[in-house]
């Protein structure tokens, strides 16, 4: 029966760029979900009889959600629902199963790399038909209504078993539950020479990908050790914790400092992986090489030729503004587009929509393609182990004679967790008024060419986004970004992102931090970090 329950608007539901994201006891406020979930469904308009895709990262909190999403999606009018076994979708399944259901959207439920548990992170994301993130016209809608939201409605009805594939009805809603991973799968054999892959693991090639207590662990089983044959073993941490096993979802250096030193040891495998809470982030190591984010989209964009589902060549390539311009000089000797767009992913959707790109991604750790419209973890993984079955080469190998045709891009991001918002604030805003006198400003050998605050014409919907992060460009190429994070839960997160170009092969092998120390030093200096932090070092440096 539908039930139409009176509630009150919360102050705090507004989406950012990845959905509403908040600690597991904010959401467990009584009503706080519906009134979100009331108010994505109050935005869209058409869904009536259409299918819904559900699922999420399978955190604390998600099967309770889920069932709270289906009855409400049953009281809304949707046809049908198409829920993942046991409410679980990573985020690029996810999309991949909206397009490829036609699905009129999604609803995933995620904080992607923040940690998970009762006192964790926790998050709720609407994705539109194309698979990718609502745009910014729909997420306005959604914060405007959760301002005046005054009832929601809910079907009335036992939970269904999430774990039983099949169908169910939930009173006019067709509930579907399929296997998380089959969909999925069947794009990734369509995209990359499964064939060749499996050649190269049975002549010995070794991997380590850790799932990290997420939900990519039974997709990374199915297909690394199921479809390509990686001995058994391959995959670690493979089964999937409400809680992530206490740990931090992030394959970063901090958090994957495993596989880093697994990969620098003498009994390293060749290749070493991870990827996120959600599954859309990855992180690639080769023996003795860590591969960065920025490296890592150059690389496959230069080399995607060799997959199938990119043998006619890509249409472009975008970045996100941190990112660094490893991408740029590939796109510029394949003769094809290059954008620099906002951080955040669905900056991307509207491109790939109209086919001027076909692979994108940010420092961050996200590379995707034209294949969904959110960025995929073990796509990027399989896109390498393609391009490695098919060059015979180490990952250090394809790394370094990279850099020998293009040149490095020395990068490296440094954050500034949990300060005082008032003082991260405080240091953009005065970035922001010396814009002007920092320009053609000269520090010691370093000379400022341009200073901005990055704006972004979006060419496909003409759209414009103001105050994406202030850019300090040298003469040298070199490069100093400050913006703060917008993903954060807890006060303001700084996140420093500095370059340097070399061009010198002879100076490539120069460790990372040492190439750049004098631009790290530079860029405290110049933002006042201390000042205006009390944070005399970064806690994150990746
Ligand atoms: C971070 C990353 C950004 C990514 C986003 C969602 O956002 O920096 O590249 O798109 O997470 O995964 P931030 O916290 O910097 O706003
Ligand atoms: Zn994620």
């Amino acid at each position: 029966m539908r039930q139409t329950i009176e509630t009150r608007p919360f102050a705090d539901q507004q989406p950012g760029t990845s959905g509403l994201r908040k600690k597991v006891p904010h959401f467990r406020q009584p009503h706080y979900v519906e009134n979100f979930v009331q108010s994505i469904f109050d935005s869209l308009e058409g869904f009536e009889g259409k299918t819904l895709v559900v699922g999420g990262d399978g955190r604390y909190f998600n099967a309770e959600t889920i069932q709270t999403v289906l009855k409400m999606a049953a009281a809304a009018g949707f046809g049908r629902a198409v829920v993942g076994r046991g409410g679980v979708l990573s985020t690029p399944a996810a999309s991949a199963l909206i397009r490829a259901l036609g699905a009129f959207g999604g609803i995933v439920l995620s904080a992607s790399h923040n940690p998970g548990g009762p006192d964790g992170d926790f998050g709720v994301k609407y994705n539109v038909g194309n698979g990718g993130p609502a745009p910014e016209k729909i997420t306005d809608a959604i914060a405007a209504r959760t301002k005046t939201i005054a009832r929601y409605h809910i079907w009335q009805a036992p939970d269904v078993d999430l774990a039983r594939l099949g169908e169910t009805a939930l009173g006019p809603l067709t509930v579907e539950i399929v296997d998380p991973v089959t969909n999925y799968q069947r794009l990734m054999e369509q995209l990359f020479d499964f064939a060749a892959i499996r050649a190269l693991f049975a002549g010995g090639f070794t991997m380590r990908f850790d799932a990290m207590s997420a939900v990519t662990g039974p997709y990374a089983k199915a297909i690394l050790e199921g479809a390509l044959g990686a001995a058994p073993g391959t995959v670690i941490n493979a089964e999937p914790l409400p809680d992530f096993g206490g740990h931090h979802p992030d394959p970063n250096l901090v958090h994957a400092r495993h596989l880093y030193d697994l990969a620098m040891s003498k009994n390293a495998p060749d290749l070493c992986a991870a990827s996120d809470g959600d599954g859309d982030r990855n992180l690639v190591i080769g023996r003795d090489m860590f591969v960065t984010p920025s490296d890592s989209l150059a690389i496959l964009a230069a080399n995607a030729h060799v997959a199938p589902g990119y043998a006619k060549g890509i249409a472009g390539v975008a970045r996100s503004m941190p990112t660094s311009a490893a991408a740029d000089r590939v796109a510029a000797k394949l003769g094809v587009g290059c954008y620099e767009t906002p951080t955040g992913w669905k900056f991307f959707g509207n491109l790939l929509d109209a086919g001027l790109v076909t692979i994108c991604g940010e420092e961050s750790a996200g590379t995707g393609s034209s294949h969904v419209r959110e960025k995929d973890g073990l796509w990027a993984v399989l896109l390498w182990l393609n391009i490695l079955a098919v060059r015979r080469q180490s990952v250090a190998d394809i790394v370094r004679e990279h850099w020998a045709t293009y040149g490095r891009n020395f990068y490296s991001r440094h954050d500034y967790e949990e300060v005082d918002a008032a003082g991260a604030n405080a240091l953009m805003t005065a970035l922001r008024e010396r814009l002007p006198q920092l320009k053609n400003q000269r520090f010691g050998a370093l000379t400022i060419r341009e200073a901005d605050d990055f704006a972004y014409h979006d060419p496909v919907d003409g759209s414009d986004s103001k105050k994406q992060g202030v850019r300090l460009m040298f003469e040298d190429g070199s490069r100093i970004v400050y913006r703060l994070s917008g993903t954060g839960t807890a006060g303001a997160t700084l996140r420093i992102y500095i370059e340097r170009y070399e061009p010198d092969a002879a100076r490539h092998a120069i460790d990372t931090q040492a190439a750049l120390a004098d631009l790290v030093a530079l860029s405290r200096d110049i933002a006042g970090v201390e000042r205006h932090t009390g944070r005399a070092a970064p806690s994150v440096v990746t």
